[in-house]
Formats: C-alpha cells, structure tokens, sequence
C-alpha cells in the first residue's frame, strides 16, 4: 500500500554524507541519495540510464554521482554532466539525464516527495508536516541518539502501533509498559489534516512501582518537579502524535523531565519497514548514558517488533471485516478512515 502525493522521510540526515553514495529502498524500489558541494541532498533512482548499472554503487566527484561502470556523472537534478567515453566537444544527448525525485531536509530527516503522477511539475510541492515540538540539535538542554531497526511488517501496521496505547500494559511489560494502566484511554485525541494526536495521562506510581530504586527510574522519580504537563500531582503526560505519510512523535513529560522519541517508519518493501529513530532525554544528558538509554530503545522496539511481524494480513484491514476494533482502539479507528479517505481520493493505492 502506497499513499501518493505525500512528503515521506526516507532517511535520517546523518547518513547522507558528501563522499560516498547511500541506497534506500522505498515502496520496492531503489534509490541513490547523496550530498552535493552546496551540502544539499540528491535523490536519484539507483539506477543509470546509461546500461542500468546501481548508481549507488559508484562514486561522488565534485559534488556529483559518478556511475561505477563507464563514469557517467549526474547531479542532484537528474541531469548528466559527464560522458568520459564522448569526445569533447561532442554535445550532452538530451537523454542523458534521470529523473530526480524532490527532496527536503527537517528534523534530522531527508524526506521525499512520492508524487501520484512523476512528470507533474516540481513547482508549488505543499509543505512538509511540521513536527514537534522537537529540540534543535544543538540545544544544550537535551541530549538525543539516533538508530534504525528493520521489521518485516508492513509500514501501516508499524505506524499503528506506534499510536495503539492498549498494547503498552502486555507487550511492554518488561520495559516501561509496567507504569501503563490496563485502561489507556486518550484525555484528548483529535484528527486535523494529515496529522492525528492523543494525549493520556501516565501515573508516576505505578510506573515506579515496577523497578522503584534502580536506575534511571528511580532518578527521574525522586527529582521531577511539577510543570504545565503535569495534569495532576503524581502524574505525567504522554502525548503521541502521527504525521502522514511516516512519522511518528511519543513525548514523555514528566516535569522538567521529558523523552521524546521520533520515529519516521520507511516502506521499503510491501512487507518491511524500516524505523529511523531520534530519541531526546532532558535528563542525565552525560554520554555515559548514552548505553543506558540506547538499551532501552532497542529493547522497547524489539518488544513491538515481536508482535507486530506476527499480524495477519500484511495490511490494515480498512473495511473493518476482519478486525473487531472496539472503542478503545479510537486513534487506529481514526487513522483507518483517514486511511480511507485517501483511498476514495485516488491517493492511496
Ligand atoms: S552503466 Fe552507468 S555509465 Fe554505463
Ligand atoms: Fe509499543
């Protein structure tokens, strides 16, 4: 399943770098992304026109895509501007060239442009989603981590669970699932646009009752103070936000003492996705800690992982035939009719 007309992430920032060519998969296919001398991303199909050769496989000179096989060289707008086995003189073909697909960077993201129709004109593209709040990267207050994990699961289911609340209590029981209450229902939870948000309370007692004085969370029990989140004494907030086509937001607020973690969960094949994530902690923002809280994001994401590969069908059910999704389930309800309303509008195939 593809949504068309939409801003993707396909990548985070950090690995499209200026001397060597990165390949994604997306929705099947293959690209080339790259940095050119002005530091801007290039997002090419990984593929040369020339006699098909993965141009991932090649090289970067000046600023360009060099393809491994005759050196052909293309830049970030898909035209060739190098022909080695030409003579000079001899003029570009007017073939020579492929097609660039629009590309942005944000939020320690590059995202695509997945357009329904690829010879539409690149003017006037619609925004990218605003996403956040996020910290800036150089914001001394938080410090983040980065990482990426691939699950056979198709990209929607994995985007539902990143807004299923009810799961919390059973498959994350070993980790911070222990705090959830069994009833997890939004305070709040609304659909605006392409963007869809809950907010639900989560108790501090039952949270620390679960490994009270070890480790970071007795720290974070012993020490957090009250703030505008905290909705009442003993309570913190958790506020969960989707943006299409792919981006998740889970920000954890208790006090001044807050994680978020932003995840952009990327179709590489009909039944795999790869989860890009940027984790935020205001507290304990030494680098030894660093460990700590990367064990805890990959134990977490292994604990989903494990069910979510487990769903049948690949796809979401949007008819609502085979699941028996109940009021509790709002936001996966909600995300399905949005879901739905970009099928009836030619956007979802
Ligand atoms: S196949 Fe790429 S230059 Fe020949
Ligand atoms: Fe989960």
């Amino acid at each position: 399943m593809q949504l068309l007309d939409a801003w993707y992430v396909v990548a985070l920032s950090s690995a499209v770098v200026a001397d060597r060519p990165t390949a994604v998969q997306f929705h099947g296919q293959n690209f080339v992304l790259w940095r050119d001398t002005d530091g801007q991303v290039g997002v090419l199909p990984d593929r040369c026109p020339h006699k098909g050769a993965s141009l991932s496989s090649g090289s970067i000179r000046n600023g360009q895509i060099s393809c491994g096989y005759h050196g052909w060289c293309f830049g970030r707008h898909g035209q060739c501007s190098s022909i080695p086995a030409q003579h000079t003189g001899e003029p570009m073909p007017h073939r020579a060239q492929t097609r660039a697909i629009p590309a942005r960077e944000a939020y320690g993201f590059v995202w695509i442009w997945w357009a329904r129709d690829p010879l539409a004109s690149l003017e006037n593209l619609p925004p990218l989603p605003e996403v956040g709040p996020l910290p800036e990267d150089a914001d001394p207050t938080w410090r983040h981590l980065e990482g990426e994990v691939v699950w056979q699961a198709n990209w929607l289911r994995v985007l539902e669970a990143f807004m299923d609340l009810t799961h919390a209590p059973f498959v994350h029981s070993g980790s911070f699932g222990a705090m959830a209450a069994d009833q997890l229902m939004p305070e709040e939870h609304w659909v605006r646009g392409d963007s869809l948000y809950e907010r639900v309370l989560a108790p501090r007692d039952r949270h620390y009752r679960a490994d009270q004085g070890r480790g970071l969370r007795a720290w974070f029990n012993s020490d957090a103070k009250e703030s505008p989140d905290d909705t009442s004494a003993g309570a913190g907030v958790q506020h969960i936000q989707l943006w299409l086509a792919n981006v998740s937001l889970v920000r954890v607020v208790f006090g001044d003492f807050q994680i978020s973690l932003c995840t952009a969960h990327v179709p590489m094949a009909d039944g795999q996705t790869r989860n890009l994530w940027r984790h935020f902690r205001s507290f304990l923002r030494t680098p030894l800690a660093d460990g700590n809280a990367r064990g805890r994001v990959d134990r977490f994401m292994a604990e989903d992982q494990r069910v979510v590969e487990t769903l049948t069908p690949l796809h979401p059910d949007l008819e609502g035939r085979g699941d028996l999704l109940l009021a509790s389930d709002a936001m996966t309800l909600g995300l399905r009719k949005l879901l739905r309303e970009k099928r009836s509008a030619g956007l979802l195939l």
